[in-house]
């Protein structure tokens, strides 16, 4: 395992933050912290990175304490409250990063072009930070903490300030770290951003892991499908209407309510069966937003 968390509980005096958390991810995996405000994600995940002291419990990266300093270079970190320096240019910045990092100086103007080819910052380096957007911003950061290569990079809310915009700009460099093999942690509240990047959830709330596991275990099993089809004979489409099934119909797209996934090739048959011309056949998918309300309730 990549990284784990045992057992972490934290108190802020008398506030509790985490309760007995567990969670492990694997190389490559793309784990999506989710919950509301003041569950206790940002918590967690200092804790992952030796930034807050767990009043129990501990966290372990590649078999050893994170509390270990030489242990962090395998990692990176994005704040969900980050600064930059305005006075710099997002080159100086870059730079100053990487020399944190201790990334040899023969190697330090490739790790730096390298960087900004990812964020999509090429050619806009020599500018100083402060006359950049939002969203430029936000991924002049998340180079930052990308720029020693780290195996596993945590990301806390890092689209929750942007415009729609700037959310599909960080989602694909999220999707290109994935498509290199980068682990990451992301916090996020936003259902819809970690529905199409991570490979796996979990579920945090007043500071419990509810749930946890591989994200299709979380996504409903559909009980509509979308058929195009012509040629629909008259009585299937009548039998369909008695049996509560035709929910509705839109020229030759018809909306139909199925109990279990087997229907669905019976119902190909059928309509093989009466030479219909079948075009289409689709499960309307069931989305995350009903199994986070129901484990938030
Ligand atoms: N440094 C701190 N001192 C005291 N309480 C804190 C501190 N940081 C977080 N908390 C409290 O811990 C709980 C979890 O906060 P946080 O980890 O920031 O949640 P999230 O990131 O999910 O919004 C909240 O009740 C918050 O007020
Ligand atoms: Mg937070």
């Amino acid at each position: 395992m990549l990284l784990e968390a045992r057992n972490i509980t934290k108190y802020y005096d008398s506030i509790l933050a985490c309760h007995e958390i567990c969670l492990s991810l694997g190389e490559g995996q793309v784990f999506g912290l989710l919950g509301p405000n003041g569950a206790g994600k940002s918590t967690l995940v200092k804790i992952m990175l030796g930034l807050v002291h767990p009043s129990s419990g501990e966290a372990v990266i590649k078999g050893r304490p994170v509390s270990e300093v030489k242990n962090r270079k395998n990692i990176g970190y994005l704040p969900e409250l980050f600064r930059l320096y305005g006075w710099l240019t997002a080159y100086e910045w870059l730079r100053f990063n990487a020399r944190v990092y201790d990334i040899p100086a023969n190697q330090e103007r490739q790790a730096i072009e390298r960087t900004l080819e990812l964020v999509g910052l090429k050619g806009r380096e020599k500018e100083k930070v402060e006359g950049y957007s939002k969203g430029m911003q936000q991924r002049l950061a998340l180079g930052a903490a990308l720029i020693h290569r780290p195996v596993l990079v945590f990301l806390d809310e890092p689209t929750s300030a942007l415009d729609p915009v700037g959310r599909i700009e960080v989602r694909d460099i999220i999707s290109q770290l994935k498509a290199e093999g980068t682990s990451v942690f992301l916090n996020s509240h936003l259902l819809s951003e970690v529905e199409m990047t991570c490979s796996h959830l979990g579920f945090i709330r007043k500071g419990k892991m509810v749930a946890s596991g591989k994200i299709e275990d979380f996504m409903q099993e559909s009980h509509e499908i979308q058929i195009e089809a012509e040629g629909v004979p008259a009585e299937l489409l009548q039998r369909w209407e008695k049996q509560g099934r035709l929910l509705q119909r839109n020229g030759s797209n018809f909306n139909l309510l199925i109990d279990h996934r087997q229907e669905i090739p019976e119902i190909i048959d059928e309509l093989k069966g009466c030479k219909t011309r079948v075009y289409r056949v689709d499960t309307v998918k069931g989305g995350l937003e009903q199994v986070f309300l129901d484990l938030m309730k």
